[in-house]
């Protein structure tokens, strides 16, 4: 097992529970049963919660692991996402139910009703249609938090063609190797975005990401800021004058269950993101019933708020596809928490009555700094669920959630799950669980965790090791875009004999067998809950002509979780390693990846430290970058070179 960083053994002496209020139990969704129900037959369990999706074709099995570790899910079924999520609420009677209240950061607002949502979506739908999409082709998505990011990925589930959202702040490099690995024919944006109280560019963005590439054959814009933008000719095209003119009939198509959905790109171990790939029948069903029971969402009464951008996963399964596909009322909220004020969030829940609440520890945490006066200003009284997702959250950010934003009443549910595994796995059940501060605790009913040892042998109460999920769940990745090998590697190697998937978590059992989430035991940081990987920032640091080397670790932030801390070897006598260089370092991972990973730090040191095989020991570095003593340096190649190193920080050099 890994070391553990203090913070994380802070967070094992945790010990208070919060049971549940019969009034809260009394009305919840969820009941203790579900578990015994599940764990008796888990097939005819999964089959029961699929009845919720309107299904054109039946399925004849609910599950073929036979082609393990691909899964098939609800095999020969047939259904159609965006008719799941949109168009059924609407012939069922609900078209003026209000879908989406959208709030714009500069203060405009939109408030979408489900019958205007199947509008919207159906004309995109045509409009993709009659640039020639078919089902199977591939759409990339890079736009802000706009309804139209929303209308075009329902359009393109409707008519069977892939949507990659890249996050709006990804790079155009960034951009550009998603485009070309998914070889996606057409890329949609906006003129800019807003941001922190300004319009940004975004398409100028695209435009250089796209210089070459050769399977776009168009890009559509949608205008948001206003503000020009340069148009090519043949190739650009304006989201109004192309889909508002269309019909707002679209008949949907019902497509296999196992039909591709989306692609998702997220980081791993080396390099090159991986396109993680999800499909229709299992992916919605497990967004529908995670979203149902552990947010105890109840459609027509609740208003829902998730606080994720639809460039993760996060605002795919528990924006989009869940509450969609759930009759939600949700609130969209295009921009930064603190613009124009720091009581934004909270304003927005008075305003629009929010009940269910679900955001990411760091922001909790930026909030506690921003201090308690900010959301005591304003009537939160209709909270009565809290989630929480992205990272390990501390006890200390949870119980402040608990106490100034839940009125020490709403029970809070701990998510943990991944891009990979498509909805929530891990987490406390409203109404059933006593909830702990730190601990996600349980795999949901129907889904299974376990915490192993190195031989894959499940360790006792107490314990900690790995965390693996070692039965197929509707919501799984069915492979890595393009390269099956990568997929089998990456989770399936590591526990082959046992069959597990291994999720790259640490995790501990406490003495009632709760599960705590302990960080990556590999080398994927998490800084604000998104996942960027070491060597994604080590290959942007040594594309800089003055890099020589470069190694990267995640060291322990108090706002954002991780925080990214590089140490970097210079070209010769190329410069100085002064504060300029340092900063343009800085900039230039920016640049290649994004602002999300911008170093935190860069250090300039003379060695760096390697075992004998050549393999950059992180964990000393860590130590450093943690102000810590250092550990064990006898599998050093040479073990003077963590002295060297401390010594020029010291030094300053
Ligand atoms: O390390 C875990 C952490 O986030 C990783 C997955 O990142 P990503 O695919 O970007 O998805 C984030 C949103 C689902 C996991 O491997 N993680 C996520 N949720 C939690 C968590 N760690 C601890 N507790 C959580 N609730």
């Amino acid at each position: 097992m890994t070391e553990q960083s203090p913070a994380l053994d802070n967070l094992l002496t945790e010990s208070r529970t919060f049971p549940p209020s019969e009034a809260f139990s009394a009305q919840a969704n969820a009941t203790a049963d579900f578990y015994a129900e599940a764990d008796a037959d888990r097939e005819a369990f999964w089959a029961k919660q699929a009845e919720r999706l309107h299904w054109d074709t039946k399925w004849s099995q609910v599950l073929d692991w036979t082609n393990a570790p691909v899964a098939k899910w609800f095999v020969g079924g047939k259904l159609n996402v965006a008719y799941n999520c949109v168009d059924r609420h609407v012939v069922d009677g609900h078209g003026d139910q209000v879908a989406i209240h959208w709030v714009g950061e500069p203060g405009d607002n939109r408030d979408i009703t489900y019958a205007q949502l199947k509008d919207e979506v159906s004309r995109a739908a045509n409009a993709f249609e009659s640039l020639g999409l078919s089902a199977g082709d591939r759409v990339a998505i890079q736009m802000p938090m706009v309804p139209e990011a929303i209308f075009a990925m329902l359009a393109c589930a409707r008519i069977g063609v892939l949507h990659s959202v890249v996050f709006g702040g990804f790079s155009p490099t960034a951009l550009r190797s998603r485009v070309d690995d998914q070889a996606a024919r057409i890329v949609i944006t906006t003129d800019g975005q807003y941001r922190r109280g300004k319009a940004a560019p975004m398409k100028a963005n695209v435009d250089e990401a796209l210089e070459g590439a050769e399977s776009v054959e168009k890009v559509i814009v949608v205008r948001r800021t206003g503000d020009e933008v340069p148009i090519t000719e043949g190739r650009d095209l304006w989201w109004h004058e192309l889909v508002d003119g269309q019909s707002a009939e679209h008949t949907p198509q019902a497509f296999d269950s196992e039909h591709p959905l989306f692609i998702l790109y997220t980081s791993g171990t080396t390099g090159k993101p991986k396109g993680i790939l999800h499909t229709s029948g299992g992916y919605l069903t497990q967004a529908a019933y995670t979203h149902h029971n552990v947010f105890d969402h109840k459609a027509g009464e609740d208003v829902y708020w998730c606080t994720a951008d639809i460039g993760w996963i996060t605002g795919h399964t528990y924006i989009v596809y869940g509450p969609l596909a759930n009759r939600t009322t949700q609130v969209v909220y295009e921009g930064t928490p603190n613009t124009p004020h720091e009581g934004r969030h909270w304003e927005i829940v008075q305003q629009h009555k929010v009940s269910i609440y679900y955001t990411a520890p760091t922001l909790i945490r930026t909030f506690m700094k921003w201090g308690n006066e900010i959301p005591e200003k304003y009537d939160l009284s209709s909270l009565r669920v809290l989630g929480s997702v992205g990272e390990p959250i501390n006890p200390e950010a949870w119980i402040w959630y608990r106490e100034n934003v839940g009125a020490n009443s709403a029970p809070i549910v701990d998510t943990w799950w991944q891009t990979e595994t498509g909805g929530i796995m891990i987490s406390p059940l409203p109404g059933v669980t006593s909830t702990k501060p730190g601990s996600a605790q349980k795999a949901l009913p129907g889904i299974s965790a376990k915490v192993v040892d190195d031989q894959g042998v499940e360790v006792g109460k107490g314990g900690g090791g790995y965390l693996v999920l070692d039965k197929p769940w509707p919501g799984m990745l069915r492979g890595i875009w393009g390269d099956e090998e990568r997929f089998r590697d990456t989770y399936w190697s590591r526990f082959r004999d046992q069959g597990y998937y291994f999720a790259g978590d640490g995790a501990k059992y406490d003495a009632d067998g709760d599960i705590w989430l302990l960080g990556r035991v590999d080398d994927v940081m998490n800084v604000s809950g998104h996942r960027i990987s070491t060597t994604e920032v080590e290959s942007a640091l040594v594309s800089h002509p003055t890099v020589a080397e470069a190694a990267v670790v995640g060291a322990t932030d108090p706002t954002t979780g991780q925080g990214i801390v590089a140490f970097v070897i210079l070209r010769g006598n190329a410069v100085d390693g002064g504060e300029q260089a340092v900063q343009e370092l800085r900039n230039h991972v920016a640049k290649e990846i994004g602002p999300i990973a911008k170093p935190r730090q860069i250090l300039v040191v003379q060695e760096l430290p390697k075992t004998r095989s050549g393999k950059i020991m992180r964990r000393l570095l860590r130590d450093v970058a943690e102000n810590r003593q250092v550990g064990d340096v006898t599998t050093l190649a040479d073990s003077s070179v963590m002295d060297l190193i401390s010594s020029g920080l010291k030094s300053g050099k």
